[in-house]
């Protein structure tokens, strides 16, 4: 009766993670979305612990304590840093997440194998070991698989925190290449001869090695691609970890990740013009030379005065906001909606732009603009502002400089050569508000700040915002 009950439990799960990945699509049900899986994932947990019965003995689970214990430990650290994290490094947070799940499945593979070899040692015959060899298959996938996945995102969570430095050396693909070879050769190995035990710790060392230089030399703008196909990883790690435990929530719950992980980096790859073979190999970043020379061209740009940027845009028909990093930075966005209002009432259309890659995450913008209760019809993806730009008289940008760089464009030197950009430059007018000419995420200068129809507004956003609808109100 019980396994009946933990398998509707399962059903139930499963359910819960489609839904919620599906409500996950929308920002307005994103929070939903959320909690409806979390609490999919709450009766799958609470049933296996006391529902499942070892399928020889047929006795329930017993160590409580222990259990328990990780989960309560687990439980409070989770909760401690995601209501400490900023906005802002989230990322960072998505990494280290991702790479304890990674650590997880590759954990199960090693205590795995040591049943199996236990098992193999307890009754060793040619049969025996033909009939676990499938086994051993996934426990070696799961664990090259999980071990990349984990010191790959530790890699990727020091880089977005500063931390580590980007490093490369040339032949380094080719060097991770057979470092991926060999591990897989081991992994061949073990599965036809299960008795060399050692060879498992051996693939686990050149798991985590490539799993290290894969990320090393991964520049900047590239880091998201990284994130989401390590995130990919894990998913598919997990599912391995279904498979070997013949847990059907755990297969549902892996394979949901790494299908969605791996849409996400299709997706990431697209708006930042990057192969999935290039991601895979892990040679990208842009080349440092390239950054060099794009930077150090200073010319010449013009500054408006907050009272003149509040009059071309209280008179204007049309404004679109493009919002980037520097407005989460400024934490700017109750101030944003606040303009984007005072000038309605003045009868100007006001719409937001919204670039794929903003900010430092997937949906950075749209995430900071709905905590502010922005309406999300007013917020337009790339093609479609990209339609509109030419009829538009203001573009507001706001901490955004990478994702509106016309050097993407125009310059096949540029480290983001080929990334899809909010083509601003055709508007009327431009008007950026940033704090300084220093270069944005990909370390490169912007010649937008520097053509005739562009106006740098300088200062913090919030209180540059802040100051706009004061001077836009007194129009
Ligand atoms: P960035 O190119 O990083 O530019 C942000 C700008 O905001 C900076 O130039 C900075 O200039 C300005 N800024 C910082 N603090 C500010 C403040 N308090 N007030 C006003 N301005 C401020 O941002 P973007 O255009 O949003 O592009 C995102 C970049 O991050 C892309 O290169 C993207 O590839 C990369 N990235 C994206 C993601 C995802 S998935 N979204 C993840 C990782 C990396 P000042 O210092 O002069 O103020």
């Amino acid at each position: 009766m019980s396994d009946h009950i933990l398998n509707l439990c399962y059903l139930v799960a499963s359910v819960t993670f489609i839904l919620g990945l599906k409500m996950l699509s929308a920002p307005a049900t994103a929070r939903k979305g959320n909690l409806v899986a979390a609490a999919g994932m709450s009766i799958a947990i609470l049933g296996t612990i006391f529902l499942y019965r070892n399928t020889e003995t047929g006795e329930y689970l017993h160590n409580y304590g222990w259990i328990f214990g990780g989960l309560v430990i687990g439980g409070i650290v989770g909760t401690l840093a995601a209501r400490k994290v900023k906005m802002t490094a989230m990322p960072e947070m998505v990494s280290l997440f991702n790479g304890m799940g990674g650590a997880c499945a590759a954990l199960i593979s090693l205590v795995e194998f040591n049943h199996i070899s236990k098992e193999m040692s307890d009754h060793p015959n040619g049969e025996l070991i033909q009939s676990l060899q499938p086994t051993i298959l996934i426990i070696v996938l799961g664990l090259i698989i999980g071990s990349v996945s984990f010191s790959g995102s530790m890699i990727a969570w020091g880089k977005l925190n500063g931390k580590v430095k980007d490093y490369s050396f040339s032949g380094q693909n080719i060097l991770n290449l057979f470092i991926l070879a060999i591990a897989l050769a081991a992994g061949a190995w073990l599965i036809v001869d299960p008795a060399r035990g050692y060879l498992l710790y051996i693939i686990l060392a050149l798991a985590l090695t490539y799993g290290i230089l894969f990320v090393m030399p991964i520049g900047g703008a590239d880091m998201p691609v990284v994130i989401s196909l390590l995130n990919s990883f894990t998913g598919v790690a997990a599912a391995f970890g279904g498979f070997l435990y013949d847990n059907k929530v755990m297969l549902t719950g892996g394979i949901l990740v790494g299908a969605a992980g791996t849409l996400l980096t299709i997706l990431m790859c697209k708006a930042m013009n990057r192969s999935l073979i290039n991601v895979l190999v892990g040679s990208f970043g842009g080349s440092k030379n390239a950054i060099a020379s794009a930077t150090g061209t200073q010319g010449h740009f013009k500054e408006i005065s907050v009272s003149d940027a509040a009059m071309v845009m209280s008179y204007a028909n049309k404004v679109i906001i493009v919002p980037g990093y520097g407005l989460a930075v400024a934490q700017a966005q109750h101030a944003c909606h606040e303009l984007e209002k005072i000038l309605n009432d003045k009868g100007v259309e006001v719409v937001y732009a919204i670039h794929p890659v903003a900010g430092r995450m997937p949906g950075h913008m749209n995430v900071l603009l709905a905590e502010a209760d922005v309406a999300y019809e007013k917020l337009e993806e790339m093609e479609q502002a990209n339609e509109e730009f030419k009829t538009t008289d203001v573009v507001l940008i706001l901490g955004a400089n990478d994702v509106v760089n016309p050097a993407a464009k125009s310059d096949p030197s540029s480290p983001i050569y080929g990334m899809p950009i909010l083509e601003v430059e055709q508007a009327k007018t431009v008007i950026v508000n940033k704090r300084s000419m220093k270069p944005g995420y990909a370390g490169i200068e912007n010649e937008l700040f520097f053509q005739p129809k562009t106006s740098m507004l300088f200062g913090d956003a919030k209180k540059v915002l802040q100051d706009l609808c004061a001077a836009v109100k007194m129009v």
